[in-house]
């Protein structure tokens, strides 16, 4: 009997092997073909459309679907759908990526023209949403309320950093300043930055207030902020990682930001359907699934416990706009040394 219990063992686990050196052979394969590491070298930094990859690699979208379903079937993207578009990222849990991409040669002539054109894209991203701002800057505290139940979410941001009152609040994509507003009787200091001229004109005028006479804005981007590192008490993201392209790479800049024992707060959609917002609210996004933004904030070196995360439903008049809005709340270890993002695992 126990010879028989022994065997099956056995044969259990060298068919498990079987099985994953199959798996092994098959992620091989699929990464040795130079289109295929030229797919990996551009979606290191940021998910892409297949329309997008075609552009960044200048090739036919038959040819490139092609390269991608074989990536995606060895399990070294993951594909997710927004609304009629598809999005590919890297499969962060992979250790054959892991070793794989800090190999490829980013100074070669081609790839130097995909990351080139990379960077056009995303300029055009972060081009459309500059506009949309530019554009809706005057009214935006009205529009903030379309979708958003915002009273109900500002107590939850505010009930969930549990220290009464704290040193420093830093707001990253501030707008016109009304996170600001929301914390300012709990800090000594307040910085937002926004990198719309026109956002932070309204903010400024907010802002002057003998109340708010601590808390100031200036110009910056998120993935160039000149605040200096681990010297945030709270640092907030209140419907930002939406517009962005490369939301995980903002979340890192965020947790860099904050001070040991720090709070980062996260609100933003939950993961919706609403295809014109992409058009119509320059929406890079259609909102996050609960894991995504849990995976980047843990990826970072950040605690997220399970009862961290707070789902807010539509407000019942929103009608037609009605959004889930999702609150993630996180925080830096007191002894946190890690300097910056690992791969995040997959969703
Ligand atoms: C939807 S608004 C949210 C504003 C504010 N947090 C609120 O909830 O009212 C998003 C803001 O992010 C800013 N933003 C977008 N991309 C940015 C970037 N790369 N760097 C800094 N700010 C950015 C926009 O200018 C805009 O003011």
């Amino acid at each position: 009997m126990t010879t028989f219990i022994y065997h099956d063992i056995f044969m259990f686990m060298s068919l498990n092997a079987e099985e994953s050196n199959e798996n092994l052979l098959e992620q091989l394969k699929a990464v040795a073909e130079s289109t295929r590491l030229r797919i990996i070298a551009a979606l290191e930094s940021c998910e892409l459309t297949v329309t997008e990859i075609c552009g960044v690699l200048d090739q036919t979208q038959p040819r490139v679907s092609r390269h991608l379903r074989l990536l995606t079937d060895a399990q070294l993207l993951r594909r997710h759908a927004e609304g009629t578009s598809a999005y590919y990222g890297l499969r962060h849990d992979s250790d054959l990526l892991r070793a794989v991409a800090p190999l490829i040669d980013r100074s070669s002539p081609l790839l130097q023209r995909d990351l080139a054109r990379l960077d056009a894209v995303r300029a055009v991203r972060a081009d459309r949403a500059a506009e949309y701002f530019a554009q809706v800057a005057e009214e935006w505290d009205q529009l903030r309320e379309v979708h958003s139940p915002t009273s109900e979410v500002e107590a939850a941001m505010l009930a969930a950093v549990t220290t009464p009152f704290v040193d420093s609040i830093l707001d990253i994509g501030t707008g016109t300043g009304r996170i600001l507003e929301v914390f300012a009787d709990r800090t000594a200091r307040g910085l937002g930055v926004d990198s719309s001229r026109q956002m932070l004109n309204v903010a400024r005028a907010r802002l002057d207030d003998d109340r708010l006479n601590h808390c100031s804005v200036r110009q910056s981007d998120i993935y160039n902020l000149d605040v200096p590192d681990s010297t945030q008490a709270v640092v907030i993201l209140h419907h930002v990682l939406h517009f962005l392209s490369d939301p995980a790479s903002a979340l890192e800049v965020a947790a860099q930001k904050l001070a040991p024992g720090g709070t980062l707060l996260v609100v933003d959609f939950a993961a919706h359907e609403l295809e014109r917002l992409r058009t119509d609210h320059a929406h890079s996004h259609l909102g996050f699934p609960d894991k995504d933004v849990a995976t980047w904030c843990r990826s970072v070196g950040l605690n997220l416990a399970r009862n961290a995360i707070q789902h807010f439903p539509p407000a019942p008049e929103s009608g037609d706009n009605a959004l889930a809005v999702t609150l993630w709340t996180a925080t830096k270890p007191l002894n946190s040394q890690k300097p910056s993002r690992e791969l995040e695992t997959s969703r």
